[in-house]
């Protein structure tokens, strides 16, 4: 996997557009969301063990950028910490727990207010024994609906103009996504949950910079959902 703070050559500019207004609801305002089978719910430190067992399951990591799995939990603690207060105005990530049993299974959302393109990323991880149910497309949509609702504020940033349709004036808003190109699987939840692919570029691999890896570029448009 890439590193997420650059997209080769970006042509940045700066525009009018949206984004949810800030502060962000921090967790404790937060109110669990249901859908068929899921409860998408605010991260807490009790979080620990289970976001240690998706992040030591090897079929997980292997698409994130660290490319290998959390040695230990002390490694693990910081990357919840990252979502907890004093950090929760500055992401919108949630726990993923099975409606059924209650427990954790994923972890998903925008863990990234400001990605590479300029505009916030959001992204999604799944325990491997949840994998090819459904589950990561049926969380997408409910949470692109929660980032929908969010109260609008204007913003005046400087984003990469490849991720922006060309036109005058004021930009849509967008959401962002990036996936390696060889990650079939988290390409199908995006384009199903409504995302278009904008940008396949290559860049070096961070868990191996000798080896060049495709990454692919996916835009969604909250406006576009909201008018509906
Ligand atoms: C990517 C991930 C979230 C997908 O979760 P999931 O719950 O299996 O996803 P869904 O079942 O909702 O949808 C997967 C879709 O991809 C398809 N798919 C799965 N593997 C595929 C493959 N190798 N080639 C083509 N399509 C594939 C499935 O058939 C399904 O599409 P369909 O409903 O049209 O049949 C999960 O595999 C995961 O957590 N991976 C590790 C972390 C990760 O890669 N995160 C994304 C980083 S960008």
């Amino acid at each position: 996997m890439a590193s997420s703070s650059t997209a080769s050559k970006p042509k940045w500019a700066t525009v009018n557009t949206t984004l949810p207004a800030r502060p962000l609801p921090l967790n404790s305002c937060r109110v669990p969301v249901t859908t068929d089978r899921l409860i998408i719910r605010a991260l807490d430190a009790q979080d620990l063990d289970s976001l240690h067992l998706i992040r030591t399951q090897p079929e997980v990591m292997v698409n994130h950028p660290q490319g290998r799995i959390d040695r230990d939990l002390d490694e693990t603690r910081p990357k919840l910490d990252l979502f907890l207060p004093p950090s929760d105005a500055s992401h919108y990530n949630f726990a993923i727990c099975s409606k059924e049993t209650g427990e954790m299974i994923g972890i998903g959302g925008c863990h990234q207010l400001k990605s590479m393109f300029g505009w916030p990323a959001m992204g999604y991880m799944f325990r491997k024994e949840f994998w090819g149910k459904g589950l990561a497309t049926e969380f997408t949509r409910a949470w692109l609906d929660m980032w929908c609702k969010l109260p609008r504020e204007e913003a005046h940033i400087e984003v990469d103009q490849r991720s922006v349709p060309e036109g005058e004036g004021k930009v849509l808003e967008v959401m962002t996504a990036f996936t390696t190109a060889g990650n079939l699987a988290s390409q199908r939840v995006l384009e199903k949950s409504g995302f278009e692919r904008f940008l396949v570029w290559e860049e070096a691999d961070l868990r191996n910079p000798d080896v060049q890896i495709t990454l692919v570029a996916y835009r969604y448009f909250p406006s576009k959902q909201l008018a509906n």
